[in-house]
């Protein structure tokens, strides 16, 4: 039996009203259950399951999906682990195929030893001879023992094989340690240690479990940082360091600050401002912000005031708007990162950035206008800078607000950045009678499946430029959808979930036409897409076909054409 069948089986036995609510308590509200939402800091019930569809959604972070979804989301499991205990709860056989067990068997390994190697660095800072280097080292930086332990900090010594030795003792399979990165292989098959002599930094994942570690070198040498390897539990551009830590501190204020180092969080941390994240010598990713995002918090972005800092700045920018969110961004004095300025001037100094950290767009427009000319040139040259951020705003109201705040500060005039401005990727056609963005079109097909395969078949899938919205519309033409029975389909991804289960409980778009009306509507709009495409083609071929003298193939062209011209 595959996965997916057995997921369909779970679904047809346990009720999500149930299964949620052993989890949070939920009261009815008409024809919903409500309660405080468990991924986010809700204030008033903004969770919602619906028991007749079998789904969730949490109008307040956008969490959502069927019960696996629920699971997956709440324990921090995968999909197979997830169907695995639900299987289990609902005794129902459950014969995954080899591979599958392996992986998610895998995953747990790497965990464990993971936390082996942890507790065994863990062990060697306090307390062994050894470990009084790394001590004295923590003291030059400033940070308490309490703090070290709070981040469960450790020390790696200078020999090649202490942790191969104690994992071997404690009948550790050392291949599987190389996969987790621990050990490295020589070429004669045997293992050494990959972190020796370092301040061991364990990186946690939310769920708290070691995903993988960082090393600083104690004393001068190279590299400075050495870092787990990718693993299969280990991801550097979707963890960020602290999080696990600092969460709470993040929702409770409201705020929080993004950093660069391992050190500049605990400095952070250890001088009590608690509401940090750290990167892991990478970029900001999408991943990274969709964590942000999840907190609801406003986001600084604390960066060194040098030309590597501005740049770093410049490209989270769009990455940060493409997800909706407008982070600040505080610059500190030259010559300071957070850990020495936290150290030189105090928490309450670094909280008082925060009144003089800049809107992104204006620490662009201020940034670039330095490196253009003064005049009208230099700011439309500017804005042609800034165009990809402001196309990387998805939601039409918000990409309106910030292009009269860029045009307002550029002494531009609207209209001419609109004009320069591609088209809102939103929106992507109108009719006549109203106008349809990519997002309420699947809306429909969703509320109205009657319509799903002629208004694909017509094109629909062809008109979706949004990733996340042609996957969720493949997935249902792959299943035996209907709107009525959601448990015929079951998605993988959690993204997918939530936008599906945003979708059903949300009302149905265009509530002031009849929907036989709005299929007719879209799937003529669709048709003549189609034709236009078709004939700019046929226009290229024509001249393609006339400049190289194929007359006779030139005129049949031009005959196709006319005749499509008369449909369009
Ligand atoms: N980093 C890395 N590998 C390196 C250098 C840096 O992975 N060779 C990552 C680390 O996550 C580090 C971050 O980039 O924390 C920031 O680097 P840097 O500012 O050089 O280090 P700090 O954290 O400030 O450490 P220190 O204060 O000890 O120099
Ligand atoms: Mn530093």
């Amino acid at each position: 039996m595959g996965l997916k069948e057995v997921a369909r089986q779970i679904k047809e036995v346990a009720n999500i009203v149930d299964v949620i609510g052993e989890h949070i308590s939920l009261r009815r509200s008409g024809r919903n259950y409500l309660g405080l939402c468990p991924f986010h800091a809700d204030k008033k019930p903004s969770f919602t399951v619906n028991e007749e569809r079998q789904i969730f959604h949490c109008f307040g972070c956008g969490a959502g999906g069927d019960v696996i979804a629920f699971y997956m989301k709440f324990h921090n499991l995968d999909f197979v682990e997830a169907v695995r205990e639900l299987a289990r709860r609902f005794d129902i056989p459950l014969e995954l195929s080899a591979g599958k067990e392996e992986t998610s068997g895998k995953r747990e390994a790497l965990f464990e030893l993971n936390e082996k190697a942890r507790r065994f660095f863990e062990h060697l800072l306090w307390a062994s001879k050894s470990g009084e280097v790394a001590r004295n080292y923590l003291k030059t930086r400033g940070l308490s023992e309490k703090t070290a332990r709070l981040f469960a900090l450790g020390y790696a010594p200078s020999s090649y094989d202490s942790l191969v030795s104690h994992l071997r003792l404690s009948r550790f399979d050392l291949a599987l340690a190389e996969e987790a990165g621990l050990l490295v292989r020589r070429e004669d098959g045997t293992f050494f240690d990959r972190f020796r002599n370092r301040l061991i930094f364990p990186i946690f994942d939310a769920a708290r479990r070691v995903a993988g570690f960082g090393g600083r070198i104690l004393e001068e040498g190279d590299p400075k940082y050495l870092n787990t390897p990718e693993t299969p539990v280990y991801h550097k551009s979707s963890i960020l360091y602290g999080l696990s830590h600092t969460r709470a501190a993040i929702k409770e204020d409201g705020f929080g600050f993004v950093v660069e180092g391992y050190l500049d969080l605990l400095s952070l941390y250890e001088a009590g401002v608690k509401e940090a994240v750290a990167t892991l010598g990478t970029a900001l990713t999408p991943q990274h912000v969709r964590l942000l995002r999840g907190l609801q918090a406003e986001w600084f972005l604390v960066f060194d005031a040098d030309e590597a800092g501005f740049k770093a700045a410049l490209r989270a920018a769009p990455i940060f708007f493409n997800a909706g969110l407008f982070p600040k961004v505080i610059l500190l004095p030259e010559g300071h990162d957070p850990d020495s300025f936290v150290r030189h001037y105090g928490a309450r100094a670094f909280y008082d950035l925060r009144e003089g950290a800049e809107e992104v767009f204006d620490f662009m427009i201020r940034y670039l206008s330095a490196r253009f000319p003064a005049g009208l040139e230099g700011r439309l040259a500017l804005f042609k800078e800034l165009q990809p951020a402001l196309e990387a705003i998805k939601d039409p109201v918000l990409r309106e607000m910030k292009i009269s705040q860029v045009a307002e500060r550029l002494k531009v005039s609207e209209s001419a950045l609109r004009k320069s401005l591609k088209t809102s990727p939103e929106r992507v056609g109108s009719s006549p009678a109203f106008s349809y963005s990519e997002r309420s079109l699947v809306e429909f097909v969703i509320h109205f499946p009657q319509y799903f395969l002629e208004l694909w078949e017509a094109g629909l899938p062809e008109v979706l430029k949004d990733k996340r919205l042609l996957a969720l519309l493949k997935a249902l033409k792959n299943s035996k959808f209907s709107a009525a029975s959601p448990s015929d389909l079951t998605l993988e991804d959690l993204e997918l979930q939530s936008l599906w289960s945003e979708i059903l409980l949300t009302p149905p778009p265009f509530k002031d036409y009849p929907p036989e009306r709005v299929a007719v509507e879209i799937k003529s709009w669709l048709l003549r897409r189609r034709a236009k495409t078709r004939l700019e083609s046929l226009l290229k071929a024509i001249k393609e076909a006339e400049a190289s003298g194929r007359e006779e193939e030139a005129l049949r062209l031009l005959e196709e054409y006319q005749q499509l011209r008369l449909q369009v």
